[in-house]
C-alpha cells in the first residue's frame, strides 16, 4: 500500500508522510528537490515535465495512492493589474497540469488520488485571482478524473491558512504576527498546523465511497 506524494518532504506533505510512515505504510516522497525523510523513498522529478513524471512512475512502479501538495506561489499573489501570463503558468503547473499528467502516466493498480486545492477557491481575496483560479480549477478536475478514472477515487483536499514554511515567502518576518491574527479570525480559533490535516487525506484515501468530492479542512474560513 505505497503512497506516492508529491510535496511530501515539505510542509502539509511532509506532516502526512510522518503520519503514514509512524504506522508503518511505505511512502515515496517525490519533488524537484525532496529534503531528507528518515523512512521515505526519496524522487527527484518535476510533476509539470510529461517525460519527468513518466519516467519517475518507471522507477517507482505501482502505487496504491497518489497525493499531491504541489504549489508554486512565487508570482501566484498579485493584483490583476500586475499578473503575467508567466505567472499563470507558474501556479497552473504544479497545480493542475501536474495532477493530469500524474493521472496520465500512473501504472494500473492506483486505488486514489488526493489533489490539494485550497479554501481561497471559494473564499477569494484581492490579489489572489490565479491561485483562487487554480485552486477552482482542482475541484473541477477531480469530478472529472472521479468519472474518467473510475474505480480509481479522486478526491481534492482544501486547507485553509496552515502553518507550514510558505508563510516565510508570504508574510516573511510577519508570519507569526499574520497566523495569530488570521487564526483569531477562525470560527476554531488558531490557523492549523500541518499535522491537523493528515487524517483528512486519510480519510480520502482510505474511504471507500468517497470520490468526486472536496474535503474542506478549513477551520471555517469559508464561512467568515
Ligand atoms: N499553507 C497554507 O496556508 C495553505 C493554504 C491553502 C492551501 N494550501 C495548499 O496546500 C498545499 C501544500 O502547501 P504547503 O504549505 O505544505 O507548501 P510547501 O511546503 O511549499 O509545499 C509545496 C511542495 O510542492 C513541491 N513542488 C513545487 N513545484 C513542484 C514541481 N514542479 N514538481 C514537484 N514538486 C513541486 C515543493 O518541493 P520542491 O521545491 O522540492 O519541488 C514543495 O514540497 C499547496 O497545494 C497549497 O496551495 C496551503
Amino acid at each position: 500500500m505505497t503512497t506516492l506524494i508529491i510535496g511530501g518532504t515539505t510542509g502539509i506533505g511532509r506532516a502526512l508522510a510522518s503520519a503514514l510512515l509512524a504506522e508503518g505504510s511505505p511512502v515515496i516522497a517525490a519533488s524537484r528537490d525532496p529534503r531528507e525523510l528518515p523512512g521515505a523513498r526519496l524522487e527527484s522529478f518535476d510533476v509539470t515535465s510529461a517525460d519527468s513524471v513518466r519516467s519517475m512512475f518507471d522507477r517507482i512502479g505501482t502505487v496504491s495512492h497518489i497525493v499531491t501538495t504541489a504549489v508554486r506561489v512565487d508570482g501566484a499573489y498579485a493584483p490583476v493589474a500586475a499578473v503575467t501570463p508567466d505567472d499563470v503558468e507558474r501556479a497552473f503547473g504544479p497545480k493542475v497540469l501536474g495532477p493530469l499528467l500524474l493521472a496520465r502516466y500512473a501504472p494500473p493498480g492506483l486505488e486514489s488520488m488526493t489533489i490539494t486545492g485550497g479554501f481561497n477557491a471559494r473564499r477569494p481575496a484581492p490579489g489572489g485571482s490565479v491561485i483562487a483560479a487554480a485552486n477552482g480549477a482542482i475541484e473541477a478536475l477531480v469530478r472529472a478524473l472521479a468519472i474518467e478514472l473510475a474505480p480509481v477515487r479522486v478526491n481534492c483536499l482544501s486547507p485553509g491558512w496552515v502553518d507550514t514554511d510558505i508563510w516565510d515567502s508570504l508574510a516573511g518576518d510577519a508570519r507569526g504576527e499574520r497566523l495569530d491574527a488570521m487564526g483569531a479570525r477562525l470560527p476554531v480559533g488558531r490557523v492549523a498546523s500541518a499535522s491537523d490535516l493528515a487524517p483528512a487525506y486519510l480519510t480520502l484515501m482510505r474511504n471507500p465511497h468517497i470520490t468526486g468530492t472536496t474535503l474542506f479542512a478549513d477551520g471555517g474560513q469559508r464561512l467568515v
